[in-house]
């Protein structure tokens, strides 16, 4: 099979989901507006801080291995699908264990959140719920078991910040396809979405992050073009009756408390002044496909540095095999993600993108205090380069081992001399930090 390829709707999904498509910087984007909604950066700094998590796509489509979108995809009956859940979805483990493994590998990559997919578009929730349209849940269907209980134990239990993933979207509603020729159908689409979400919000304990995901409508347009459906300022108003500081992504239609930048492109051009987050796979797709092709570890962590240059969030996906195990090419890439984390952490955590902007493929830097970190990416391309001047003094340069850096600062500059030995390393990224005057 190799490879997985993404066409038709399926790409158009990734491609609303990219932050040059749906932006407008002023208003976050084409979504509808509550200001009582907003949070504040207070509210969010826990988010901002924790800068790495793990996304989790795992369901009936990890059995057929052929993405989260073979329902759809392969235009499988409804009733052989229920078939697949019932009698194929049978990890062997028990869904604590199976969570548990999860995030002991979120805490071996130095990740500091979790988003666990819930319901995806194919309906299948992944907890008991009570409200799910003939009772397609993980609870009463095959493996008869609530994974999302699981992990939010989980997490709770490893001090991992808990999201979870719900898809508004679900296309065993003819109304999906057609809301204005069948609303009584699309109306009963959007009444389990409301009672679900309730679920979610009131049944796992503490949760953070809502990831929203698919709020389009016929696979047509935008998120924000399907609000005068799924009412998502009435809807967040609801999930925030709950959690008054529950983060919420911007595909209900709501514009959300931070943008989202879906896919495995690079993140490039200047920090990005609003709160964002960055998401992909470390494979081809997002739900499992044995022979997918994989990102590497050093890749990623290139990801990682440009993303907390630009200010943004990384949001890494795996798809777990059928029994619910990390396949072994993405349990490589988390723990070399985790060994860079565990030495360079500092440049990292809790800082804020900048003093500098990025100069794309050189360098960026990170702040956090009264240090920068300026990360640099290319060693030779930024011998000879200046660093715009600042009005700090700096008092010291070294690299995170201690290394000393010789600098100069004048007015409009300051240079650093990587010594020759330190760029022959070949660093993934060379941290050279700052200490500034305040
Ligand atoms: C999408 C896709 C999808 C995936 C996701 C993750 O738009 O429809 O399958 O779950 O976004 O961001």
């Amino acid at each position: 099979m190799g490879e997985y390829k993404m066409q038709g709707a399926e790409l158009a999904s990734m491609l609303k989901g990219q932050l040059h498509s749906n932006v407008n910087f002023k208003g976050m984007n084409d979504g509808v507006d509550d200001p009582s909604l907003h949070l504040t950066e207070e509210d969010i700094k826990w988010w901002r801080d924790a800068k790495l998590g793990l996304f989790i796509h795992w369901g009936v489509y990890s059995v057929i291995g052929k993405g989260e979108w073979a329902y759809f995809n392969e235009k499988i009956p409804q009733e052989e699908y229920r078939r697949i859940a019932e009698q194929e979805f049978h990890p062997s483990r028990s869904a604590r264990e199976i969570a548990k493994e999860w995030i002991g590998y979120a805490r071996e990559a130095g990740m500091r959140y979790a988003v666990m997919v819930t319901r995806h578009h194919d309906g299948f929730a992944m907890w008991d719920s009570g409200h799910s349209w003939k009772d397609f849940t993980s609870a009463k269907c095959g493996p008869k078991a609530d994974y999302v209980e699981a992990f939010a134990d989980a997490c709770h239990g490893a001090g991992i910040h808990t999201g979870l993933y719900y898809s508004p979207m679900d296309w065993r509603f003819p109304g999906y396809f057609d809301p204005k020729g069948q609303p009584g159908n699309a109306a009963l689409m959007k009444e389990q979405a409301y009672r679900q979400i309730e679920e979610l919000c009131t049944r796992f304990g503490k949760v953070e992050i809502l990831w929203y995901d698919g709020g389009w409508l016929a696979h047509q347009g935008t998120d924000g073009d399907a609000a005068w459906f799924w009412e998502p300022v009435k809807l967040n108003k609801m999930v925030r009756s709950y959690n008054p500081k529950m983060m919420v992504t911007p595909r209900s239609g709501y514009r959300g408390d931070f943008l989202c930048d879906e896919g495995p492109h690079e993140a490039r051009g200047g920090i990005v002044p609003v709160p964002w987050e960055k998401c992909l796979s470390l494979s081809g797709a997002w739900g499992y496909c044995p022979e997918d092709h994989y990102q590497t570890g050093e890749d990623m962590i290139r990801m990682l540095v440009n993303v907390v240059c630009r200010d943004g969030n990384l949001l890494l996906n795996v798809g777990p095999d059928p029994e619910g195990g990390f396949p072994r090419e993405a349990v490589k890439v988390l723990r070399e993600l985790g060994k860079w984390m565990e030495e360079n952490g500092e440049a990292v955590y809790g800082t804020r993108g900048g003093i500098w902007q990025p100069v794309d493929g050189v360098y960026g830097s990170t702040c956090k205090g009264d240090s920068v970190y300026v990360h640099i990416l290319d060693c030779a391309a930024f011998d000879g380069m200046e660093l715009p001047g600042i009005s700090q003094k700096v008092k010291s340069a070294q690299l995170l081992d201690g290394t000393v850096i010789e600098f100069t600062q004048e007015p409009e500059r300051v240079t650093l001399r990587i010594p020759e030995a330190v760029s022959r390393e070949g660093r993934i990224d060379t941290i050279v930090k700052l200490l500034t005057e305040r």
